[in-house]
């Protein structure tokens, strides 16, 4: 078995993408198992490239900061050329149909006046991504997976066509924290691209900060701590996101408050409480740029060394070469 998942450096990492991916990256990892900072998909929407290169730092410490190994961590761009390589065959596999039904690409496109290729045939780098390296199980949050189930009728697609290279990839989605919703609207879930930040908790925030945003959690005027996400999704999300910082189900964490203010403040310190040396560590990482360099360019090697037979097999398959 290998696992493969990557984060794009869209904005500074969340706690969603910590709770709902990362932190499991790091705690469920075997040897072969490898993560990566998208950089390449951070640029389907108009981005700033002094930003993206600060951001894609930031994210690949934060990787190292949870507890990912330096052998497991790499940085998209670093392995460009095979996968632009591969995301070509890929795009002359899928239709464009396909491509267009993401529903991320229909969200984010939506009300834009012009909107990038590569928005469009996202879903198709990522297919390459896991596809190049043979991954077998992509732990995602639930956001994620039409995309894998994109790269898994691709790998079946090609080796029907061309003949079998590709390994066929399952999403692995988490029983809790799959969704983290904002804190200020829990309609929308939590993203590190939302302009409005008052409800996006950032693992690199301070404490006060954080306690700050709990505190202004949009709640319902029920008035009863209990877990219904259907009727209190403001409450329910707290719930959800303190039964995941404690290892319980959210039901289990309505019993630890009897007001809203008593939930939001244990969920705060909960929440600090997990990310404090996440932060603290990804400061230090930060500081250090040449080891940072360092770990990015022998990830980078060990990355591009396991690609290239599948590669070759299948430019070779399908007529390249
Ligand atoms: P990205 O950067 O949007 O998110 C990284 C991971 O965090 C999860 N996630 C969440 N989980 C719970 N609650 C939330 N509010 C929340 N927001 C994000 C995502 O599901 C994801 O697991 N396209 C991908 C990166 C990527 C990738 C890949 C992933 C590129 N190539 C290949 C897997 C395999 C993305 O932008 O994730």
């Amino acid at each position: 078995m290998t696992r493969l998942s990557g984060i794009t450096p869209s904005g500074h990492v969340q706690l969603g993408n910590y709770l709902g991916a990362v932190r499991r990256w790091a705690t469920e990892r075997e040897p072969a198992d490898l993560f990566f900072v998208s950089d390449m998909h951070a640029m389907s929407t108009p981005h700033k490239p002094g930003r993206l290169r600060a951001l894609t730092r930031e994210q690949f410490a934060v990787l190292l900061a949870a507890g990912i190994g330096p052998e497991s961590v790499f940085v998209q761009s670093d392995l460009a050329c095979e996968l632009g390589a591969l995301n070509w065959i890929l795009e002359c596999t899928c239709s464009y149909g396909e491509a267009a039904r993401m529903i991320q690409f229909k969200e984010r496109g939506a009300g834009q006046d012009s909107v990038r290729v590569g928005l469009l045939t996202y879903p198709v780098l990522m297919a390459a991504d896991i596809l190049l390296q043979g991954a077998t199980e992509v732990p995602v949050g639930s956001d994620q997976d039409q995309h894998v189930e994109l790269a898994r009728v691709l790998a079946r697609r090609f080796n029907a066509t061309y003949g079998e290279v590709f390994a066929v990839p399952e999403a692995v989605v988490p029983k809790t924290a799959a969704r983290v919703r904002d804190l200020s609207d829990p309609a929308r879930k939590m993203a590190k691209s939302t302009q409005q930040s008052a409800g996006v908790v950032f693992v690199l925030d301070e404490p006060d900060v954080i306690r700050r945003k709990f505190r202004r959690a949009v709640t319902d005027d029920v008035g009863e701590v209990r877990y219904d996400p259907e009727n209190q999704p403001g409450v329910a999300n707290l719930l959800e996101i303190l039964g995941a910082c404690r290892g319980t189900s959210p039901y289990t964490a309505a019993s630890a408050a009897d007001s809203y203010a008593a939930l939001k403040e244990i969920a705060a310190e909960a929440v600090v409480e997990v990310l404090g040396p996440v932060r603290e560590r990804a400061r230090e990482l930060l500081d250090d740029p040449a080891e940072l360099d360092r770990i990015r360019a022998h990830g980078a090697k060990h990355a591009a060394d396991r690609a290239q037979p599948r590669l070759q097999a299948a430019m070779r398959m399908a007529g390249l070469r």
